[in-house]
């Protein structure tokens, strides 16, 4: 069997060129490599702890399926799948509750910055936290194990959730004999932070996000809205920038070489980021009409799902058998 590698994007958002460059895109390049078969889902209950109710969890859903779909992720090669449909997920996370220890959930880090936050504002440790925070890695875990996964590709953020489900499959396999595939994360340690348009984190909050499917209007609004410094339009320009970490993002090598250029000897402002919209334009377009193709005939990506979703059943509903074995419930 090839090694299994596997992903997962939580619907939260409107899906941005942070996700992109950050993930998804080295995630459909991997794809493409036919020593392993790749499994991508949408980690739709691991949303529920920050959406707000039903409308946002349908409409993040939507942009995030049709953006995969739009990135080039093929169904027949990757089996794509929601979270939710695939009950077994769930079954195993009790299982896993029950070998995993309070103590290793309590350094988590999203739980951490919660009770500091608390501690930091004289409130109670556990204010707003609730067990879906808490129990947050566990489900995870699920995630990964229920699927005998080899390797996870993430984000460096996400290399702390990876340890932990490494050590709940080995505290399950110590208890009950070895079932469980014992994984490791892979970091992409190429792709830099992408940041927003001011220059801070990319983040929902501070509104400085970069849809990446908005329209071309909206996108060349957003791109002249890029913060720059106060140097005169002739005057030469630091490629220290965002603008510039833009450029690199969409232009080919010789754009960036030229462009690079252009800025030593004092390209305005105006005229870099007119340059900019262009490139990053080209670059986005025929993803673009994908993705307005997909949103506007979902039952094609609902049948898609559905496909990945009975397969993916398949593979779980085996391991879940192992497991039930493993812990005597048969
Ligand atoms: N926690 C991940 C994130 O926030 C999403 C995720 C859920 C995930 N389950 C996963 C990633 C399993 C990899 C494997 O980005």
């Amino acid at each position: 069997m090839k090694p299994i590698y596997l992903t997962g994007i939580k619907p939260t958002g409107t899906p941005h060129i942070g996700n992109y460059f950050g993930a998804i895109k080295q995630a459909i390049e991997l794809s493409k490599n036919s020593d392993y078969q790749n499994l991508y889902f949408i980690a739709d209950y691991h949303a529920l702890n920050s959406l707000k109710g039903k409308e946002e969890m349908q409409r993040y859903f939507k942009e995030l399926a049709c953006t995969w779909l739009a990135c080039g992720l093929d169904p027949e090669k990757v089996l794509f799948y929601r979270q939710s449909q695939v009950p077994q997920t769930t079954e195993l996370c009790w299982v896993l509750n029950n070998v995993t220890s309070k103590g290793l959930m309590n350094r988590a880090h999203a739980y951490k910055a919660m009770v500091e936050a608390n501690v930091n504002l004289g409130k109670d440790v556990d204010d707003g936290v609730n067990m879906g925070l808490y129990n947050y890695p566990i489900l995870m875990a699920s995630d990964i194990l229920l699927f005998n996964t080899k390797f996870v590709p993430v984000g460096a953020d996400q290399k702390q959730h990876v340890e932990m489900a490494r050590d709940i499959a080995k505290a399950f396999n110590k208890k009950y004999g070895y079932t469980l595939v014992v994984p490791s994360e892979v970091i992409e340690e190429k792709t830099a932070t992408i940041l927003g348009l001011d220059g801070r984190k990319m983040s929902k909050s501070y509104g400085n996000q970069v849809p990446l499917f908005c329209d071309e209007m909206a996108l060349k609004k957003l791109i002249m809205s890029i913060k720059t410094d106060s140097s005169l339009p002739t005057e030469p320009k630091s490629t220290d920038c965002t603008l510039f970490d833009y450029f690199k993002l969409f232009g080919t090598e010789a754009e960036v070489e030229n462009m690079k250029q252009r800025f030593a000897e004092g390209i305005s402002w105006a005229e870099a980021k007119t340059k900019l919209f262009e490139v990053a334009n080209n670059y986005l377009k025929p993803m673009r009409e994908k993705y307005n193709y997909y949103m506007e005939h979902f039952e094609e990506v609902i049948a898609i799902l559905e496909k990945g979703e009975e397969k993916a059943r398949a593979i779980a509903k085996e391991t879940m058998e192992r497991v039930k074995q493993a812990i005597g419930v048969v």
